[in-house]
């Protein structure tokens, strides 16, 4: 317990698994990938496959995690010894570190804004010059490695010197204050004019646009958000105390990152329209289309700074639960010394960040499968790790884990917890592992006519 005693005060654990939910997934990448996937329909998959899978795959890793107090490999030795079953655990790990590796180089685009806000380099910008500031910087490959290496080595700075905790006390006032001027800048980009064509993309369901390959990513996006799948949560499961009811927490995390998610995309969509700007633009999407909205209202300038910097504070309360995924797990299985561990794993993340940001500049045309290293990176990730993983913890928990640990974790459940638990068993049995069964079958084209 000592070497993880970053997360113990009870608090401190529900706002760190929060603010490992709440981060660039909610706001640059629900956004992009919903404009990447054509909008509406999209977005009513994601918000099905945040409630009948995402949602009970949470539950299950808090429940491996209260009933073992170990990171996901150490919990899946100890609740199957001499099974395969730790692989799992291993494939998160290896989710974890390629994740961070692409996560920073979007964590190094918010630290750029952050300063091209403070030193005014975005005031008074129109859409066409915010759209070179971004494509010039994000190619410009020596000055967003350099911000990459920054956020990389902040995240290391912060797990190496245990010092969640104040950031957890920070995050429980800043993270409300980005909920806050999320809605400000939703009322902005509600009256822009054309806004309008915004909310129908967001809102107005075209089915049409569903593909199979839409629907994977939805469901691979809910995982994503919700941290759920590579063993962070897991660990987060570990610090819980037994008192806590483990369904309200996870409960109270996915709406709350839900709703941050679907803000965000109110936010932006009203602009991306009313400026012409493509809502297929990619991962510069917001980067390019908030600017907009700050520049077209009064006190842009502060806007735009404390945006950035609250952005960058959601990002790393993310940062530091990935990075915290792979310290626990050198330091429990390998008997590393944290401080060892921190310094390996973080000297390992720039070097494994580089390519990931290099795509955006020079290895642009350097595909594998036709994918740059990012785009490679955040798919086997987001589409293969999260959902398999996801997918794993649902079967574990419901078939091989006793039925009564199981029932014992979940009835902490208030005084509901008896009523509920045949429906969160039935769905932890059935319901969510077929129907991500299905996801996948479909998507290597089963069901093709
Ligand atoms: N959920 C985080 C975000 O939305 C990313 C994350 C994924 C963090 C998986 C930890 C584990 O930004």
């Amino acid at each position: 317990m000592k070497n993880r005693d970053g997360f113990s005060s009870k608090m401190g654990v529900i706002a760190a698994a929060a603010g490992s939910a709440i981060g660039l997934g909610n706001i640059w990448k629900f956004p992009y990938v919903t404009g990447t996937n054509g909008g509406s329909a999209f977005i009513i998959l994601y918000l099905v496959a945040v409630v009948l899978v995402g949602l009970p795959a949470m539950l299950s890793a808090f429940i491996i995690g209260r009933a073992t107090h170990r990171n996901a490999v150490g919990a899946l030795k100890d609740l199957a010894p001499g099974s395969k079953w730790h692989w799992v655990g291993q494939m998160g790990i290896l989710g974890a570190f390629l994740l961070l590796a692409f996560y920073s180089t979007v964590g190094g685009w918010t630290l750029e804004y952050i300063y091209a806000s403070a030193a005014g380099e975005l005031s008074g910008l129109d859409t066409e010059s915010l759209k070179t500031f971004n494509s010039q910087f994000i190619a410009d490959s020596t000055l967003s490695i350099f911000w990459q290496a920054i956020f990389i080595i902040a995240t290391g700075w912060i797990v190496f010197f245990g010092v969640q905790k104040g950031i957890e006390r920070y995050s429980k006032i800043l993270m409300p204050m980005l909920f806050v001027i999320i809605i400000v800048l939703d009322i902005r980009a509600l009256t822009l004019d054309g806004a309008s064509k915004g909310i129908e993309f967001l809102f107005n369901p075209d089915f049409s646009k569903i593909d199979r390959n839409v629907i994977l990513n939805a469901m691979g996006q809910a995982f994503f958000s919700l941290s759920v799948g590579l063993g962070t949560m897991v660990i987060y499961g570990s610090y819980i105390k037994k008192s806590e009811n483990l369904g309200g927490i996870a409960s109270q995390i996915s709406v709350a990152d839900t709703l941050i998610a679907l803000l965000a995309g109110v936010a932006i969509f009203p602009a991306v329209f009313a400026y012409n700007i493509d809502p297929g633009a990619g991962p510069g999407l917001i980067f390019v289309a908030l600017p907009n909205i700050f520049s077209q209202m009064p006190g842009g300038y502060f806007f735009s700074l404390i945006f950035f910097i609250l952005l960058g504070v959601a990002a790393l309360t993310s940062s530091i639960s990935i990075l915290e995924t792979l310290v626990a797990y050198c330091v429990e299985e390998f008997k590393l010394k944290r401080k060892s561990a921190v310094f390996t794993m973080m000297s390992l993340l720039v070097i494994a960040g580089i390519p990931c940001t290099l795509s955006f500049g020079p290895w642009a045309d350097h595909t594998v499968f036709g994918k740059t290293v990012f785009d490679l990176f955040d798919f086997t990730v987001s589409n293969l790790i999260l959902p398999l993983g996801g997918l794993a913890l649902l079967v574990f928990c419901g078939w091989i884990m006793k039925t009564e640990t199981v029932k014992n974790e979940f009835t902490s459940f208030g005084k509901y917890g008896d009523a509920l638990f045949p429906m969160f068993y039935f769905l932890v049995r059935f319901f969510a592992p077929i129907a991500m069964v299905l996801v996948f079958l479909n998507q290597l084209g089963v069901f093709a006519k």
